[in-house]
């Protein structure tokens, strides 16, 4: 437990240190990205949480009638976030939270977002577990983010690379969290596959109630 919350703490700091800089790093990344956040954020209706909003950069992506909350483990990121906001006039519910034990009730929300932030969380699995128990059934879940390649080469730069990011940064890049959402008894409606299959997207409900 307290290894847990250690490691909670290092990686608030390193993304409170890295705030001030992400937009402009973002800059270079989004164009891999292509329009990976308009693809989801026009999805979005209703009641919609964001996993690991960062500094909002989806932020003016948004239907403007969908009720938005924000969580992110970082204050400083969150504290851009809520600049960019008002510098949009949109109204969002920030909170600091950890994406693995998320501070809603059950079938809190009609949608739920969460973009290139899967990489970053340490147990993705119970991240995933936790956006499917706070969305309504027949709800949706949007992903977007970069994970394991279609091909056994390029995987194995990517497994190079996560020797060293994955210690210095957090950052993950093998995973495959559409393996998450099916177990998760999702149903993937819309998933594309893009740049070697490193950028994945994807829509899935979870099932209404009987
Ligand atoms: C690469 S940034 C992505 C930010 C934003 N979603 C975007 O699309 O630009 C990763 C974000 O995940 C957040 N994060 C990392 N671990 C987290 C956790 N356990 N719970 C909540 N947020 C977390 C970081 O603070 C950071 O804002």
């Amino acid at each position: 437990m307290a290894g847990k919350q250690q490691n909670r703490d290092r990686w608030r700091r390193y993304w409170n240190k890295t705030s001030a800089s992400y937009d402009k790093q973002m800059r270079f990344y989004d164009r891999l990205l292509a329009d990976s956040r308009p693809w989801v954020c026009d999805q979005a209706t209703g009641d919609t949480l964001e996993v690991a909003i960062g500094t909002g950069l989806n932020l003016p992506f948004y239907p403007t009638e969908v009720e938005l909350t924000g969580t992110d483990l970082s204050p400083a990121m969150l504290g851009v976030a809520q600049t960019r906001a008002r510098q949009l006039g949109r109204t969002v519910d920030l909170r600091e939270a950890d994406a693995q034990a998320l501070p809603f009730p059950n079938a809190s929300f009609d949608t739920v977002v969460c973009t290139f932030s899967l990489c970053a969380i340490p147990d993705e699995r119970r991240a995933v577990s936790e956006m499917t128990r706070v969305l309504r059934p027949g709800g949706l879940l949007l992903l977007a983010d970069h994970i394991a390649a279609a091909s056994w080469p390029v995987r194995a730069i990517q497994r190079m690379i996560d020797v060293v990011t994955v210690p210095l940064q957090g950052e993950h890049y093998l995973r495959r969290p559409l393996r998450q959402v099916q177990a998760e008894g999702l149903q993937v409606e819309r998933r594309e596959r893009f740049k070697l299959g490193i950028i994945e997207r994807l829509a899935a409900h979870k099932p209404a109630a009987e």
